[in-house]
């Protein structure tokens, strides 16, 4: 009887894992069609923020496979959503209330999250590329004390037509 018993966990979990994918939420990984970006202080700076930033911040995401398994799903999902809700790259069009923060979420480290460069090990910047892309937010969007000036945070309504590569 007892040694039945990992065979049935297994076999719950199996079955949970199955009743998980069956929930809606997490499923639409859609990039909306907006692209209209602000005033990139250069091209370096752009593939810094393409690099550490676009997944959660633009509507240029990549969904690799297993952002469509949940529960790894609900977790993109969610970053995703929240992160274009404070500030979206691809839709400069209209204000982005947090993009006067975006200058010192990178500089103190907050952003990009840490578990995102588990998979993305590419959006880890060293040291000189922090300061190069913390610089040229805080040149496109104000904030920090490292000299940015205060601008009109987001409104520029132009600018930055290209793709993300
Ligand atoms: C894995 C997805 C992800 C990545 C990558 C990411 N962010 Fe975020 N970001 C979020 C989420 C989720 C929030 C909202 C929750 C929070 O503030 O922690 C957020 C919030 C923010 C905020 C608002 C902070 C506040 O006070 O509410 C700013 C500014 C920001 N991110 C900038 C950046 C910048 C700049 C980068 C690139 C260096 C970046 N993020 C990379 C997911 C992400």
């Amino acid at each position: 009887m007892l040694k039945k018993w990992p065979a049935r966990v297994a076999v719950g979990l199996a079955a949970v894992f199955v009743l998980m994918q069956l929930v809606p939420y997490g499923r639409d990984h859609t990039n909306p069609p907006a692209r209209v970006e602000p005033a990139w202080p250069s091209p370096a700076v752009r593939a810094l923020a393409v690099r550490a930033c676009f997944d959660c911040h633009s509507n240029q995401t990549v969904w690799p496979w297993y952002s469509h398994v949940a529960p790894i799903s609900w977790l993109v999902q969610r970053d995703t959503d929240e992160g274009r809700s404070k500030l979206n790259f691809s839709e400069s069009n209209r204000p982005q209330r947090k993009a006067d923060e975006a200058a010192d979420e990178v500089r103190e480290g907050g952003m990009p999250l840490w578990f995102y460069k588990i998979p993305h090990p590419s959006a880890g910047l060293s040291p000189a590329e922090s300061t190069q892309l913390a610089d040229g937010l805080a040149a496109m969007f104000g904030g920090g004390e490292g000299g940015g000036e205060a601008g009109e945070a987001g409104e520029a309504g132009e600018g930055g037509d290209g793709d993300r590569d």
